[in-house]
């Protein structure tokens, strides 16, 4: 199924399509003057005030009675456990919405089809089942650590709220699949670096052993995001005409 993103067509959001219209506007505008009085410092002061009256955003569960012996452990080494279990809690929410971003970008590929360098089917399933493979390993280190991994931690919803345009994106029926890889790319530029920051964290609390296994994920997350990466780049290219004639371009 042939869709382009980069289909000309009657686009009129921009000014320059009526000369004299916009010239009217822009001369109403100045003549007009501000709507209201100051300028951006007042909101800030709002944001300020704001941010010193309210409290926390969320916060992380207690530990479970097996938990409370680990937790123990971790603070007699100076650590405070709390943060890994906020942050595996944030990985767990991430890379189950990943097994679902790849099901949307399926979606897509049975619509749109395929291009030359893009995404297979094989592929795209691939990564899907490594995303739940990431989200399975978080969850069991969260009870390993006495931790409730259906807890939904300040950092999982941070992240959340943050990253909510991607899903949505990738399930807007006029997005085609060279243009939701993009949403893909988003994610496993956060993946690689959140694994990063994970092993870190669980070399610097001692449990040598969760660095290991999640330097095995980090490995795999650094694959997932060279493919995506060169999945949108032979499309553009092909989209472009760079090269070659278009043949086999991407829809
Ligand atoms: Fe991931
Ligand atoms: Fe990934």
């Amino acid at each position: 199924m042939e869709r382009k993103a980069s289909e000309m067509g009657m686009n009129r959001t921009g000014i320059k399509t009526s000369p004299v219209e916009s010239a009217k506007e822009i001369e109403g505008a100045e003549k007009r003057g501000a709507t209201s009085i100051g300028d951006a410092t007042a909101i800030a002061r709002v944001r300020q005030e704001f941010a010193r009256e309210v409290g926390n955003f969320g916060s992380v569960p207690p530990p479970t009675a097996k938990g409370m012996v680990k937790a123990a452990v971790d603070l007699l080494k100076g650590g405070r456990a709390t943060v890994f279990i906020d942050k595996l809690g944030q990985r767990a929410g991430f890379e189950r919405t990943g097994v679902r971003l790849y099901e949307a970008a399926l979606s897509k590929l049975d619509v749109f089809g395929t291009w030359e360098g893009g995404p297979s089917r094989v592929e795209l399933e691939k990564i899907r089942l490594d995303e739940l493979a990431h989200f399975a390993l978080v969850v069991r280190t969260i009870e390993q650590l006495g931790g409730d991994a259906t807890a939904l931690t300040p950092a999982a919803e941070l992240q959340a709220n943050m990253s909510e345009g991607v899903p949505r994106m990738l399930v807007d029926p006029h997005v085609n699949l060279l243009q939701s890889l993009e949403g893909l790319l988003t994610a496993e530029l956060v993946d690689n670096a959140s694994w990063e920051l994970l092993i870190e964290l669980a070399e610097q609390l001692g449990h040598t052993e969760i660095a290991e296994q999640f330097q095995r994920a980090l490995d795999v997350e650094q694959e997932h995001l060279a493919l995506v990466r060169s999945w949108i780049s032979t499309g553009t290219m092909l989209e472009a005409r760079v090269g070659e004639e278009a043949a086999g371009a991407p829809a």
